[in-house]
């Protein structure tokens, strides 16, 4: 069984009748330390700068560092919502650029132990959460855990994050393998981190697309690539984000380029096409369980 958070994409209009979409776009990678936290803070951040209303989800449940990124600091986290009840609204905080931020735990022994009980009542907290944002960032771990893939079945599009590390290609293609299992739509937009060159990047990009082509009959697209930039690991060391701070650098440029393109694509919601979305949206009923 997993969780989902469906009912975070939805806002209801004041007349009941329509609802406002925000659009759920997580950001994931096989294998750790490829640059998810790096890429999901300032992709929210550049949002922001385009006047979207963006609330970045430290969706690392366990391990969550966005707070070390960014230099915020937070007194309750969504382990408060969980175990006391408080309302996901008390616990967002002001990030940089004027984003808002939802802070997750750090190693709790409880959460680890009942992860299921742990996503079932964060899931009920977003169900009764009034969602101003246009944009909601899931920076989820590393991995196939079922707190990440239910994180991933409830966005509208994925950023895969991958690096020339063959270990990096080999986990990426198991997440690919696991969303495609169950939802053939959901735009997956592969990001070469810490390439030497954009070429680099797309080689990586096009060998994976045509992995995904033979082997699961399905398709990704390309979210461009980020060079290896020293300026990154300094913004981070100096928390300051480098969309910021360094309007003008190639990786400022990569994250608007990554924007643009996931902004630009369908995700085919609504459409008899994709039942997994059209369930979600056409409801106010949300199933938060589903088998796999
Ligand atoms: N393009 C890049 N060039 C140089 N360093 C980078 C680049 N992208 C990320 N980094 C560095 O890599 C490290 C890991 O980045 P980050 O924490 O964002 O990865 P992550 O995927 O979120 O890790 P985890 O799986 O542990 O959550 C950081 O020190 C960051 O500064
Ligand atoms: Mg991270």
């Amino acid at each position: 069984m997993l969780q989902r958070f469906g009912n975070a994409i939805l806002e209801k209009d004041k007349t009941g009748v329509n609802e406002k979409r925000c659009e759920v776009i997580a950001v994931t990678s096989g294998k750790g330390g490829v640059g998810k936290s790096t890429i999901s803070a300032n992709v929210a951040i550049n949002l922001q700068q385009m006047n979207r209303r963006v609330l970045l989800v430290d969706a690392d449940i366990h391990l969550g560092n966005i707070d070390l990124i960014l230099g915020t600091r937070s007194r309750l986290t969504i382990a408060d919502v969980v175990k006391d009840g408080v309302e996901l609204e008390d616990i967002i905080i002001k990030g940089p650029g004027g984003i808002d931020i939802l802070p997750a735990s750090s190693a709790s022994l409880d959460l680890i132990q009942s992860e299921d009980a742990f996503l079932k009542k964060l899931a009920a907290a977003f169900s009764r959460f009034d969602n101003p944002y246009d944009y909601m960032i899931l920076d989820t771990g590393a991995g196939i855990a079922r707190n990440v893939v239910s994180f991933l079945f409830s966005a509208h599009k994925i950023i895969l994050v991958i690096t020339p590390d063959p270990a990096s290609i080999t986990d990426a293609y198991a997440v690919i393998k696991v969303v495609r299992s169950i939802d053939k739509e959901i735009p997956i937009f592969m990001t070469s981190n810490m390439v030497s060159s954009a070429d680099e990047g797309e080689i990586l990009f096009k060998k994976m697309n045509l992995m995904v082509q033979k082997f699961l009959e399905s398709r990704i697209l390309f979210g461009g690539s980020i060079l290896r930039d020293d300026l990154i690991g300094r913004s981070i060391k100096v928390q300051k984000p480098f969309v910021l701070h360094h309007p003008n650098s190639g990786s400022t440029t990569a994250i608007r380029v990554l924007n643009r393109r996931v902004l630009h694509a369908s995700s085919n919601i609504g459409t008899e096409s994709n039942n997994l979305f059209e369930r979600l949206l056409s409801t106010k009923k949300i199933q938060f369980e589903w088998n796999v």
